[in-house]
């Protein structure tokens, strides 16, 4: 999944200074309180305002940057891993599909198919109605129930055809 989140350098100077709203700034700084330094809670404000935005563009990773008195490389190199933040715009619900071990051996591949003939996307794409972006994910911890994706926050288990049929059909698609 790191290819989704890969992204070029940030350029660490830029003239579009993209501003943190109040509730931004409000929930981040909230948990500034409770943390040893700013950049501790780096993770948490990529998710505030992934929250409030959809996604991380590269301007509101420097915003970020900036209230956490860190370099926006560093910023970045955090979100590059952090298999749920966006660096790219998604649809209004991402579908996290596991292809690790246990979902693997259990299907997970006949379940991406499944999606792509349903909804009309591959790995990496979005619905042309901006509902849906399937994307690969690792682990999600649920192995014993594998395979398992998510549809935005709700995990789902032991996930088979009739399950993507109940998830997703009549969601119209169209990449
Ligand atoms: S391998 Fe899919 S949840 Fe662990």
């Amino acid at each position: 999944m790191s290819d989704r989140n890969s992204s070029a350098t940030i350029p660490l100077l830029d003239d579009t200074e993209t501003t943190l709203s109040a509730a931004e700034i409000a929930g981040i700084d909230a948990e500034i309180a409770h943390a040893p330094y700013r950049s501790a809670v780096a993770i948490d404000a990529l998710k505030i305002v992934q929250a409030h935005r959809g996604w991380v563009s590269d301007e509101s990773l420097r915003a970020i940057a900036r209230h956490l008195h860190m370099s926006a490389a560093e910023l970045d190199g955090i979100a590059t891993f952090y298999n749920l933040i966006f660096r790219r715009p998604v649809g209004e619900k991402v579908i996290l599909l596991c292809n690790s071990i246990s979902c693997w051996i259990k299907g997970c591949e006949g379940l991406q198919q499944q999606i792509t003939q349903q909804l009309g996307i591959g790995l990496g794409e979005t619905t042309g109605d901006n509902r849906y972006t399937l994307l690969p994910v690792t682990c999600l911890g649920a192995c014993d129930k594998a395979p398992v994706l998510m549809v935005g926050e709700d995990l789902h288990e032991d996930v088979d055809a009739q399950t993507l049929r109940q998830l997703f059909d009549n969601s119209g698609g169209g990449a």
